[in-house]
């Protein structure tokens, strides 16, 4: 198993993650995603959104505001009770999450304060006036972005029972104890589904999301072996939640969260008609009845499936007594689809037909010109950052008009036309 050291380095090296604020000394426990992280999470994000919008017909996409109302808030029970135990070290005042240490400071072994409730939601103003009234919230979760839209949702796509809301996006909240790197941070992107479902059905769709969303992480190349399933137990279960199902990676500091699959039961949509007075309950055509519907909610953390994805890529591998390093990223998220590395750099020549090629690569797939190092660098490089393709333009290729394609994982080459190379790619990329 790779350490999360070597994860962070080879993130920084290559241009994935960088701290937040670097150049100040850094602001803890935040990062920002470099050029090739960037790409990283928009493919994932692309990933999710092809599965869970695109190729289904029972669920649309949505993009809410990450501020809203403050009464969302209240309704949601979120001010009330999205809080986290908190206790302080009497001696070197550092603080803790009580659930996570034991009766002494684990940084000194001082004695702590009791334990007071921490609500997580970031407080902010809107407008000039800094006072109550003018007291808004990031959203600590994107859900209730959807519950409020769900009659506008369900009416304007003119959707039946069951159907689901999909959206992708920021989510903030003041964690006391952020770390692992990306794993647990204070700004965090979601990717999260409501399924709307008849009540009585909502046991079976909860069974079915969690096979759905484990199938999805396979899908895209993350091994089995690396994760499992965890029930909830009662008093860890959110206070919306009836039974939740946590999807677990077999990260570098043990088997943590990636994604919860919780039944939210019809709490959401009741609340929300009881604060606002507008009604959210559903008419069934096929049974003339009314009612509120349950709701599966299958929620990700798109920078920890990022995190998970990097390092069940990483492989370390002996090829001609040299140490090779690969990232075995699925082709649907290698950040670069194919590099294009002329062999000698000074015949301008080979430069210019490696040039034209990368050009009419970039209307097809995202593409890597270089021709900064020798081959073997710059094989070693790609191989770094998952490129499942390099095309290795050489001598030949300017009286043969042919080069060669280089597979990442095989390391085999094929010689090809150059005028073929672009379909050849199209086709070994599709998914
Ligand atoms: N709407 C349900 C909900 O927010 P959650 O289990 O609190 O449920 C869902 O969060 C997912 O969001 C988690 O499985 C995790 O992947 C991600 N997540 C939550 N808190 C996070 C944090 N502080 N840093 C990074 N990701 C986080």
């Amino acid at each position: 198993m790779v350490s999360m050291d070597t994860i962070v380095s080879l993130c920084k090296r290559r241009g994935f993650i960088f701290q937040s604020s670097e150049i100040y000394g850094g602001f803890a426990s935040t990062w920002d995603y470099g050029p090739l992280g960037a790409e990283l999470k928009n493919n994932v994000k692309a990933a999710w959104w092809r599965a869970v919008v695109q190729e289904r017909d029972d669920i649309v996409g949505l993009d809410a505001a990450i501020l809203m109302a403050p009464q969302v808030w209240v309704a949601s029970g979120h001010v009330e009770q999205f809080t986290d135990p908190l206790v302080d070290c009497k001696q070197c005042k550092q603080r803790f999450r009580a659930d996570q240490v034991g009766e002494r400071c684990p940084a000194c072994g001082g004695e702590l304060t009791e334990a007071r409730q921490f609500n997580m939601m970031f407080k902010t103003f809107v407008g000039p006036v800094e006072d109550d009234a003018a007291v808004a919230y990031l959203r600590p979760e994107t859900a209730q972005g959807i519950f409020a839209n769900f009659a506008n949702v369900q009416t304007t796509m003119r959707k039946k029972l069951p159907f689901g809301i999909a959206q992708i996006g920021k989510a903030f909240r003041n964690e006391i104890t952020p770390g692992n790197f990306t794993f647990r941070t204070r700004e965090f992107e979601q990717m999260e589904i409501e399924y709307f479902v008849k009540p009585g059905t909502d046991e079976e769709w909860h069974r079915r999301w969690i096979e759905d969303r484990l199938a999805w992480y396979t899908r895209f190349g993350m091994r089995r072996e690396n994760l499992r399933l965890r029930e909830h137990t009662p008093d860890e279960l959110a206070h919306y939640a009836r039974s939740c199902y946590d999807i677990e990676y077999n990260f570098p500091m043990g088997w943590s969260e990636l994604e919860g699959i919780a039944n939210r039961t019809d709490y959401d949509l009741r609340q929300h008609t009881k604060f606002s007075n507008k009604d959210l309950s559903y008419f069934d055509p096929e049974t003339q009845e009314r009612y509120f519907p349950y709701v599966i909610e299958p929620s990700g953390g798109v920078d920890r499936t990022v995190l998970a994805f990097l390092i069940d890529a990483y492989h370390e591998e002996q090829v001609r007594q040299e140490k090779r390093v690969v990232l075995r990223l699925h082709p649907a998220l290698a950040p670069i689809k194919v590099a294009v590395l002329p062999l000698l750099r000074n015949r301008s020549e080979l430069v210019q037909l490696a040039q034209d090629l990368a050009a009419r690569l970039r209307r097809h797939m995202m593409t890597m010109y270089d021709d900064t190092a020798s081959i073997g660098r710059l094989y070693r490089r790609q191989d770094e950052i998952g490129t499942p393709f390099c095309v290795t333009v050489d001598v030949d290729s300017l009286d043969d008009g042919q080069a060669t394609v280089r597979e990442r994982d095989s390391m085999e080459q094929v010689r090809l036309p150059l005028a073929e190379i672009p379909a050849y790619l199209v086709d070994k990329l599709r998914w």
